[in-house]
């Protein structure tokens, strides 16, 4: 394949580091991103440090705060607003905890949908066991979650909603500051799952008065599984007493107090035992790379290789599952392969052919990053209708 188009310098750099792009078409950072030199790296001076050290935990600690810090940097947050998990699901199950144990509480209902990432939905779904009612509108692939149905959902009883930002099923992207207004309007609170989103989309916790967001670093940050982050509004983390957790939720963990259950000042009161240090100082890295080039850039590239990888699928003959327009999208075009079975096997063979490209259910996700060019995506369009047509 003729390489034509060029990309800003920040991104060709972004491009530059990783080595899988020199064999493959790479567009499934939906479900995992690529490994970079600089993540590479940072593993490496991880296991250096390990090798020389006598005792990594000083270090190890100060690369866990780094990744809290660049964590919230990404969404202008204060380090402090910001707490450090091993998975969305444990973080969002720590929320809950700290919701149900109020016996009392005049607001007993979640709203959240089928459109969530089954973890999410599941820690919420665990709030039914203390009486709460849990809501779930109705989203798949083909009809993605209405923030109309959402707002209008949201009732005197409602103590939170959640959402995600972008469907990990269709790619559809929600407005969420019009979910958030709504939730405030009647005294909810908003969880946003950016798991889909981050790196890609620029993110302002503090502009959206958003009063929870969660992300990990195995997707769009281009890091690893093991490690994710959930921001809680100031003001509202001091409100809340997690049950589900560990002694790196307390005020000193190194006091080494079995007694107290003395919760941090501080969203570090939603951290639970020792901290992911790997995924932490890969995190760290990782994100930087994804600071300098740019997520507000990224977004500029990703929104043109969506538009026209819906234009082109169009004109062949594949049908999008969601929004037809880019700006309705995240970093993301889903096409409808009619089956899981099907959508398995166009993936596979695309695959052979060294696309990579992530089917979920009934669609074949392409995800493209501010690394992908023009050409790269059309090629794994045109394959995938050649494909699709046998
Ligand atoms: C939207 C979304 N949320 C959450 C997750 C992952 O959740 P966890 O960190 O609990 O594995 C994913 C992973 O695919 C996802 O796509």
């Amino acid at each position: 394949m003729a390489v034509v188009s060029t990309l800003p310098p920040e991104l060709q750099q972004l491009r530059g580091s990783i080595r899988l792009l020199e064999s493959t078409v790479y567009l499934a950072s939906c479900s995992q991103g690529p490994l970079s030199t600089r993540v590479e790296g940072a593993v490496r001076s991880f296991m250096d440090t390990w090798n020389t050290a006598a005792l990594g935990w000083e270090e190890w600690g100060r690369q866990v705060e780094s990744a809290r810090a660049g964590f919230a940097a990404m969404i202008n947050a204060r380090p402090e607003d910001v707490a450090v998990g091993t998975s969305m699901s444990q973080l969002v199950s720590s929320v809950v905890s700290a919701y149900v144990r109020e016996r009392r509480a005049p607001r007993r209902r979640i709203v959240s949908s089928l459109g969530e990432f089954p973890g999410v939905a599941h820690a919420w779904l665990g709030a039914r066991a203390y009486g709460w009612r849990v809501d779930q509108l109705a989203a798949d692939a083909v009809a993605p979650l209405d923030p109309l149905d959402v707002i209008s959902a949201v009732d005197e009883d409602t103590a939170m909603v959640s959402v995600p930002h972008v469907s990990y099923q269709s790619g559809a992207m929600l407005d969420v500051d019009e979910v958030i207004a709504a939730g405030h309007a009647r005294g909810a609170a908003v969880f946003v799952d950016a798991y889909q989103s981050l790196g890609t989309i620029p993110i302002d916790v503090r502009a959206s008065g958003v009063d929870f967001l969660a992300s990990g670093t195995a997707k769009y940050l281009l890091g690893t599984p093991g490690i994710d982050f959930l921001y809680v509004r100031q003001g509202l983390h001091e409100q809340l007493e997690p049950t589900v957790t560990g002694w790196f939720g307390r005020t000193d963990p190194f006091a080494f107090d079995a007694a107290s259950l003395d919760y941090a000042p501080t969203a570090a009161r939603f951290d639970l035992g020792s901290p992911p240090v790997l995924p932490a100082a890969v995190a760290e890295c990782a994100m930087d790379a994804i600071r300098e080039a740019d997520p507000g850039r990224i977004r500029t590239q990703v929104e043109s290789l969506v538009a026209s990888a819906i234009e082109l699928g169009g004109e062949l003959g594949l049908r999008v599952l969601g929004p037809k327009v880019a700006a309705a999208r995240g970093a993301m075009v889903a096409f409808d392969a009619g089956t899981t079975t099907e959508g398995e096997r166009l993936s596979s063979v695309l695959l052979e052919r060294d696309v990579v490209v992530s089917p979920r259910g009934r669609a074949v996700r392409l995800s493209p990053h501010g690394f992908t060019l023009q050409e790269e995506m059309e090629h794994a369009v045109r394959e995938l209708a050649l494909l699709a047509e046998r």
